[in-house]
């Protein structure tokens, strides 16, 4: 009975008549809202200068036009926690487009403006990154959807599509008013005590992908989740439909939780609250998991000096793959990610081969196909001294040689097309794997030799 009571107010609350009566949303919510102000200009000039000089612009030139402007979100959050982030959320009470026009001319910048999304960019030299948004409110015609996004009425309203009390705080720019903190969801009492409180209780059910905005935030910076915001987390993740949820989403939220290496923290959080579920995916963590990552995460420092390229959100993100194959191949992805992902699924099988000794060149012959990430999954994940000590010298001593002569050399060497090029360029790989014809003239003399031998001349 009271599953059918539940879904039938999931039903009502995700139709149309509930987007009409949106505005009647905040009856819901989970915390007393009450507007509260304070007088926080000293904490601004905590910022580096250039943020603070485009904050002084910014607010200028909407007070020039008398329309409010807000600093919201991560930046305000972060100052408080005294973290930098050179991310800035900017919210508008006017006509976004003109002010953004003539912003971005003040500074001699360029802008984009979005006019179905009120939304615009402006990117500022110095890596500053500024996102400029007209007030708005967001509606999911189900779990898991885009929102809807309408003009909202006022700041508050903005406010209450937000995910966490956290990030609900917000700054005002204009002269008069700069730096008087609005806090409408008590925010700042839960920043002090480190607690993740959602606003209502279907913000999980609207955007599941906050589940993993959370466990970011507890991670990296120790918060826990209140309460009644974990029960609910709990059941949005035990009963919800994440089938509508599209990956592309969920992997955006996964890159912005693996970009920094992985912490330990994060093994306790993911027992308890299984955030891979949003993939449809049941991952364990099982006892060797903090382990390996902390082996991964010496081996990127150690790599980092090197112009690898490695895709490293990927990486760490397919630690947790290492049992979904099947699932994961069905996934629409960048063919280079999915590879990733399904590296250790795909090449486990190798390991056991990998348990002996090996000359150089079987070594490389089974592990050539290899890019960087994936030896590096099946390094952490290999169990044994001698699999391990293989693919080390496998990356560290062979991957990187080249040959120094190539097919036209053979061809000006007096070798007539076919299939003995290939053989011959391979015997010289294997010679220079096993430590010899370190330069060109040997290693030209060698397929020289071979030409002859096997009578490849042309005629
Ligand atoms: N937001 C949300 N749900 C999401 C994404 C964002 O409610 N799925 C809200 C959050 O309140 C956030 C704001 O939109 O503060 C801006 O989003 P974003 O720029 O992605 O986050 P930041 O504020 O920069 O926060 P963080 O530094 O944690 O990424």
């Amino acid at each position: 009975m009271e599953n059918i009571e539940r879904q039938d107010l999931l039903a009502a609350y995700y139709t149309g008549n509930f987007l009409e009566q949106g505005k009647y949303r905040q009856e819901y919510s989970l915390v007393e809202i009450k507007k509260r102000e304070r007088d926080l200009s000293p904490l601004l000039q905590r910022l580096p200068a250039d943020i603070l000089r485009f904050l002084e612009i910014a607010g200028d030139l909407a007070e020039k036009y008398q329309i409010r402007l807000y600093l919201v979100g991560g930046l305000v959050r972060d100052i408080f926690l005294n973290i930098e982030n050179r991310d800035l959320d900017l919210v508008l009470e006017g006509d976004l487009e003109t002010y953004i026009r003539e912003l971005a001319e003040v500074l001699k910048v360029e802008y984009t403006y979005n006019a179905w999304f009120r939304t615009g960019n402006l990117a500022l030299p110095g890596g500053l990154n500024v996102d400029l948004a007209g007030l708005r409110r967001e509606y999911y015609r189900y779990s898991g959807a885009l929102p809807e996004v309408e003009p909202a009425d006022d700041i508050l309203e903005d406010l209450f599509r937000r995910d966490y009390t956290v990030n609900t705080l917000v700054l005002i720019l204009n002269e008069g008013k700069w730096g008087c903190l609005l806090d409408y969801f008590n925010g700042l009492e839960d920043l002090r005590e480190g607690k993740l409180r959602i606003l209502h209780p279907f913000s999980f059910l609207d955007d599941p992908t906050r589940i993993i905005r959370g466990a970011r935030l507890a991670s990296k910076i120790g918060f826990t989740f209140e309460e009644v915001s974990a029960a609910l987390l709990k059941e949005a993740l035990t009963e919800a439909d994440f089938s509508h949820l599209s990956l592309e989403r969920v992997l955006k939220e996964l890159e912005l939780l693996f970009a920094t290496p992985i912490n330990p923290a994060l093994f306790p959080l993911l027992r308890n609250y299984p955030i891979f579920k949003l993939l449809n995916l049941e991952v364990e963590i099982g006892e060797e998991l903090p382990e390996q990552a902390e082996e991964l995460e010496a081996y990127l420092a150690e790599l980092s000096e090197k112009n690898y390229n490695i895709e490293e959100w990927v990486l760490r993100t397919a630690l947790f793959f290492a049992d979904a194959g099947e699932e994961i191949s069905g996934w629409k992805l960048r063919s280079d990610y999915k590879d990733i992902f399904l590296a250790y699924y795909r090449y486990k099988s190798l390991l056991p081969e990998l348990d002996r000794d090996l000359a150089a060149d079987e070594l490389a012959a089974k592990l050539k196909a290899l890019r960087m990430e994936e030896l590096l999954l099946l390094l952490v994940k290999g169990r044994g001294r001698r699999i391990k000590e293989n693919i080390l010298r496998y990356m560290k001593e062979l991957r990187d040689i080249e040959l120094k002569i190539n097919g036209k050399d053979l061809l000006a060497s007096g070798l007539k097309p076919g299939p003995l090029f290939r053989e011959i360029l391979d015997a010289v790989y294997r010679e220079r794997l096993k430590g010899s014809l370190y330069t060109r003239e040997e290693q030209l003399a060698y397929a020289r030799d071979l030409i002859r031998e096997r009578g490849g001349n042309k005629e």
